[in-house]
């Protein structure tokens, strides 16, 4: 087992059907070969997070935009305090199913909230930590969609807002987000899940050293 002198932080990112989750599990697979490795998602890593995930995802309740985002930074929040900040002291590499910056882009882009707000209010959450990388797993929205219907899954209620036209808005939105970022890797998320997960790994080579 190799021992990092320092923790390193890794969000992976997307749009939902970008095949994020299943490249959060194969470098997880991979990676955990060799080092001290957490798995986890935003939202619902902890205990308190899947109570709040249920909440933002069957809205049994009527959330207005702002309260959506609150839910997510209270998530985060203890994400972080729970699991990010002791396994990044315990020297771990941590492997995060999306983090902040799907807040900029599904409330920022998509529901149109304060981005400026919306950056300050994770910097406090994170203890003003951010990721070492984020591996944006890149997708056109039609593509998603397709993925989605294809894996006999219903779309959530993100994907099925304005016929569609939202879940265009997050792809323009991390697309933005995303442009001349040194600590972004783009992954075209149109190859297989092999050549995804192969690409992603060479690229996170360097951090790893
Ligand atoms: P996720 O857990 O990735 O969905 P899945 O059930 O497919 O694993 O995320 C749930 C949804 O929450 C997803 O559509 C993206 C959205 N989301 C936000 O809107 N803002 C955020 O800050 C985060 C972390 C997720």
């Amino acid at each position: 087992m190799h021992q990092l002198t320092k923790g390193i932080l890794i969000a992976i990112e997307g749009i939902d059907g970008s095949g994020k989750s299943s490249l959060a599990k194969n470098l997880h697979e991979l990676l955990a070969q060799k080092y001290a490795v957490l798995l986890t998602k935003e939202p619902g890593g902890t205990p308190l997070g899947r109570q709040l995930r249920a909440i933002v995802q069957e809205k049994k309740v009527p959330v207005c935009p702002k309260a959506e985002f609150m839910l997510f930074a209270t998530d985060r929040a203890q994400h972080f305090h729970e699991l990010i900040v002791p396994a990044l002291t315990a020297g771990k590499i941590i492997i995060s199913d999306r983090m902040s910056d799907s807040s900029v882009v599904y409330q920022g882009y998509g529901r149109g909230l304060d981005m400026n707000a919306i950056k300050a209010v994770n910097e406090f959450v994170m203890n003003s930590i951010k990721p070492d990388i984020t591996v944006y797993v890149k997708v056109n929205a039609n593509v998603a969609i397709d993925r989605i219907l294809k894996r006999g899954e219903n779309l959530t209620s993100f994907e099925k807002e304005e016929g569609g036209r939202f879940i265009e808005r997050l792809a323009y939105g991390f697309d933005e987000l995303y442009k001349n970022r040194p600590d972004v890797i783009i992954i075209d998320g149109n190859q297989s899940q092999e050549q995804v997960t192969q690409e992603a790994l060479i690229r996170l080579r360097s951090l790893l050293r």
